[in-house]
């Protein structure tokens, strides 16, 4: 969690702040519990605050940093100690020689303390990031070059970080070093950047530099150095940012969030687009695994946290129908800590939007650890996940800024479309006519999903009854119960109202309890092209409307036996059954969101949550 940025200018640059600041008003979705940024003239000077970024733009605006072409910045979301401006980064220097902001946990920061204080430096904040400043001052001391300081001090962390620092007497030098945490550095024309992704300084250039795990970069106005922890020199290639700076802001919405369940057609077209080679044949973006051990897995484990498991569960469906390879969905959290039975024939799917998420990444590392093979689902280029699997299949959903996931929701639904696709192409489980028939049905989800979107104000005239409701039950079979999990999740994370989704055939066992008069129940009712589904659910939805439940349907177009029960239906046009989730879960979208806005929450910005969960 948390946004870092760093800037470097020409000597007589004055824009340093107002380049953090705008990098840090782009990376507020990462944490926003303070923010702050500090610049060096010779001195340091620094300015932090509780809070959003707005008050730290208030204080600012009032009490204005020196001009200076060398700045940091950060924008917290909390693990140790509380959201103060005590705690907000960046953090100086016992001597004021060194300040520093860090994103991750360092988790011998009690003992790091303990030497300090034997030497009779002691800690004024309850952060585990202060006694790194401290420890950085005293090796800059010994060292005289920050580069050398640095790097004796990432020798002596333990847990996760990205660090960024300057120096009071070293203006025009910031480094920066990460492990377990992202970085990226941009590279501009007489100026350099650091960031925890591109969006930092996606407004200032296209060009970029991926670090990699243990690395440390130093950066001037001229130059970027790039290093192992070890001190051997590293040369890496830039890659060019294809997220424009607009991508990133709203687009003329009151929130991301709703610019980002519009961007959806998009987020799907653009994952589709360019997969054929000029054989016809399905591709994958980065593919470090030889196709012969694709041919012999005998299991896939799907690993993922929240929305992005629910987009697996929706996988299990399609990749088992399409490939007939057992899939299981697991918890990338419980996944290491059951002992899963994993071998060298097990592929691991690892579904992420930002490639970061700590529970995933150490899922990961425990599967190629037992000798599994994993492929990363992931929309962040250069994130850490992408980097360590053995190949990858970008979402090309673009930037997600809302902190609720929904672009990258689809977006990762149909990657994982494709990879069954793909699977079942290279194992002889369907012919290439078969995959292009598939792909055809894909190719026209975006203008079914624009279809769902413009009864947008349809699904919000909903809520103005819902304002007061206590709970909301999401019921689906078949690929409709990821999405009435998907359903609830989004209700509760923004109108923190308490939802349940559960599977339509169990709520007999149990669930039926909770229907009492007037009980809001949303039913995704499957296509009456599948007769046997769809009657089932019909039956579900009588129970529960026999017991006085309101009853609102998400149903196919021509779908007329729901009518009869429903007090309201949500039309989405016809579509093949392992491709309804792709539609279906979008007027869901739509109702959790209008539903945050007419209880006044912050839609982007729930209270506790942050959008790239990057601790355990
Ligand atoms: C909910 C949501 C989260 C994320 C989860 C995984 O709206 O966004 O449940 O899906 O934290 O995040 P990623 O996909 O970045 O690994």
């Amino acid at each position: 969690m948390c946004g870092i940025v760093g800037y470097v200018g020409a000597e007589n640059s004055t824009r340093a702040v107002d380049v953090v600041l705008e990098g840090l008003s782009r990376l507020e979705y990462r944490g926003y519990d303070s923010a702050g940024v500090a610049v060096t003239t010779g001195t340091i000077s620094q300015v932090k605050r509780a809070g959003k970024l707005q008050n730290l733009l208030d204080e600012l605006a009032s009490n204005p940093l020196p001009n200076s072409a060398t700045s940091i910045g950060h924008t917290r979301w909390t693990t140790h100690g509380g959201p103060t401006d005590e705690n907000a980064h960046p953090h100086l220097s016992f001597d004021g020689s060194i300040s520093l902001v860090h994103n991750g946990i360092i988790e011998n920061h009690a003992e790091l303390a303990r030497e300090l204080a034997e030497q009779g430096i002691e800690r004024v904040t309850q952060t585990d990031t202060e006694v790194v400043a401290h420890h950085l001052a005293l090796s800059y001391k010994k060292e005289g070059d920050l580069t050398k300081a640095l790097l004796a001090t990432v020798a002596e962390l333990e847990g996760s970080f990205t660090i960024v620092a300057i120096a009071a007497d070293a203006p025009g030098t910031v480094v920066a070093a990460r492990r377990n945490s992202p970085l990226v550095v941009g590279l501009g024309d007489g100026e350099n950047f650091v960031g925890s992704d591109v969006a930092a300084f996606v407004g200032q250039t296209k060009r970029a530099i991926e670090m990699g795990q243990d690395e440390l970069v130093t950066i001037t106005p001229d130059s970027v150095t790039i290093q192992t922890f070890e001190g051997e020199p590293v040369e890496r290639d830039e890659f060019e940012i294809n997220w424009n700076a607009e991508a990133a802001v709203k687009g003329g919405f009151n929130t991301f969030m709703e610019k980002e369940i519009h961007d959806q057609p998009s987020a799907v077209r653009d994952t589709l687009l360019g997969r054929m080679s000029e054989s016809g044949s399905l591709m994958l973006d980065e593919l470090r695994i030889d196709e012969s051990i694709l041919r012999r897995i005998d299991k896939i484990i799907v690993v993922a946290c929240g929305t992005a498991a629910y987009a697996g569960h929706v996988a299990k469906y399609a990749i088992e129908h399409w490939c007939r390879i057992p899939v299981e969905v697991e918890l990338a959290h419980e996944f290491r800590y059951r002992d899963p039975v994993v071998s060298e024939k097990t592929l691991v799917v690892a579904i992420t939007q930002s490639g970061e998420t700590m529970d995933t990444l150490m899922a990961v590392r425990h599967a190629r650890d037992q000798g599994a093979k994993v492929l990363a689902i992931v929309n962040t280029h250069g994130s850490t996940i992408a980097r360590e699997s053995d190949a990858v299949l970008y979402t090309h959903a673009g930037p997600e800024v809302a902190v609720a996931s929904t672009k990258a929701f689809v977006a990762q639904i149909t990657a994982t479309y494709l990879l069954g696709l793909y699977l079942a192409q290279l194992r002889g489980n369907k012919y290439s006519d078969e995959v292009i028939t598939y792909l055809d049905e894909l190719m026209a989800m975006p203008d079914k999903i624009t279809a769902v979107i413009s009864q947008e104000d349809e699904i919000k005239a909903l809520v103005a009854s819902m304002k007061d409701v206590k709970t909301v039950l999401f019921l689906g079979r078949h690929v409709g119960y990821p999405v009435a999990l998907e359903g609830a999740l989004k209700l509760k994370e923004l109108a923190y109202i308490h939802a349940e989704g559960f599977a339509a055939g169990e709520l007999k066992h149990g669930p039926i309890a909770l229907v009492e008069e007037d009980q809001p129940v949303f039913f995704i009712v499957p296509t009456p092209r599948r007769p046997v589904l769809h009657a089932k659910v019909l039956s579900n939805l009588q129970e529960v409307k026999a017991r006085g439940a309101r009853v609102l349907c998400i149903a196919e177009e021509g779908d007329t036996a729901v009518a009869e029960y429903a007090d309201t239906v949500i039309r989405i046009p016809e579509t093949p059954t392992l491709l309804h989730p792709l539609v279906s879960v979008v007027p869901l979208q739509i109702f959790a969101c209008a539903l945050a806005t007419e209880k006044g929450l912050d839609v982007d910005q729930p209270r506790n949550l942050a959008k790239s969960v990057t601790v355990e």
